[in-house]
């Protein structure tokens, strides 16, 4: 396979998704091996990150390769004025693959346009974190058996929560039924809505989870993201809108499984923590063997 970026979960076939969710299964049996050795990877995130960035580095040590990078802008060039077109080439000559965060939607497939090596988004903006809806697949194909014709409930913020839209997009190629909850002002975008309604499939908005939560094979809990409002009194509106708490849990299915990105505020309370459905912290562990799974296939290494 030739080396590849990979800045959209629609930039890969449902075959090579496949591909990647078997090979994270291999890693998770064997996660140490030596297939990186020699390899730099640099990491270049131009927003916050713990899991995303560290759950990349960890997957690159554990193959024998280095990182490179940065944690923040700050500590780059950017702010002498540095592009992200001569950040981008300049990084090029140093690795030979970049991952890179960065807080404008767009700047994902742009800086792919211009490297030389493959590019992974691992978040621009509102937009897409394909790395996080792989591994949020492996999860689910994990915890349920299959991917097919489930029922996902997306709480929170999903206006502009990156993962639910890339996740979204990911699952409707298993006939997924969605049940979107959300207060009126973080609803699910209109072109995700019509995304959904071009291929057939179904869904229903609430903003009311006690309604929907017992139909749930997952629910994909969000965080109402402060970093995305411009208006703060906006922000306080909505911040305390969904709370989970354990004793929600006692009508929803057996085999049902929390999953959240990470990190949470205040929407999953620590008392659902100690409950067999809660799934976010092993799902933080997935992030390691899928993203060793994308990172050898990017690289055409597997
Ligand atoms: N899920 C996720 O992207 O977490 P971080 O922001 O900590 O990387």
């Amino acid at each position: 396979m030739k080396t590849r970026s990979l800045v959209s979960i629609d930039d890969l076939t449902t075959a090579e998704i496949m591909k990647i969710l078997d090979l994270a299964a291999e890693f998770e049996k064997e996660p140490i091996q030596d297939i990186l050795r020699g390899r730099v990877v640099a990491t270049l995130f131009f927003e916050p990150s713990t899991r995303t960035r560290l759950s990349f580095e960890s997957a690159v040590n554990k193959l024998g390769g280095n990182v490179i990078g940065f944690t923040d802008s700050s500590s780059s060039s950017v702010t002498k004025g540095e592009t992200l077109n001569d950040t981008i080439r300049t990084v090029n000559n140093y690795a030979d693959l970049i991952v890179m965060r960065h807080p404008i939607e767009g700047s994902a497939r742009y800086a792919s346009e211009i490297s030389t090596v493959p590019v992974i988004n691992a978040g621009d903006g509102a937009n897409q974190h394909p790395t996080q809806t792989l591994l949020d697949l492996y999860s689910i194909l994990k915890t349920q058996g299959t991917l097919d014709k489930l029922n996902i409930c997306m709480v929170g913020d999903l206006k502009y929560g990156r993962t639910v839209h890339s996740l979204l997009m990911a699952m409707s190629r298993w006939k997924t039924s969605f049940n979107f909850v959300a207060p009126e002002e973080l609803m699910m975008p209109d072109e995700y809505k019509l995304y959904l309604r071009n291929l057939g499939l179904t869904y229903y908005e609430t903003s009311n989870l006690t309604e929907v939560i017992n139909m749930a094979d997952i629910i994909y809990m969000t965080r109402v993201q402060r970093e995305r409002f411009s208006d703060p009194m906006e922000y306080e509106k909505v911040k305390n809108a969904y709370v989970l708490h354990e004793n929600m849990l006692g009508e929803t299915k057996q085999g049902m499984k929390i999953l959240h990105p990470l990190p949470r505020v205040n929407e999953i309370n620590t008392d659902v923590d100690a409950n067999t459905k809660a799934y976010y912290f092993e799902q933080a562990l997935n992030g390691v063997f899928t993203r060793q799974a994308i990172i050898t296939t990017l690289l055409g290494l597997k």
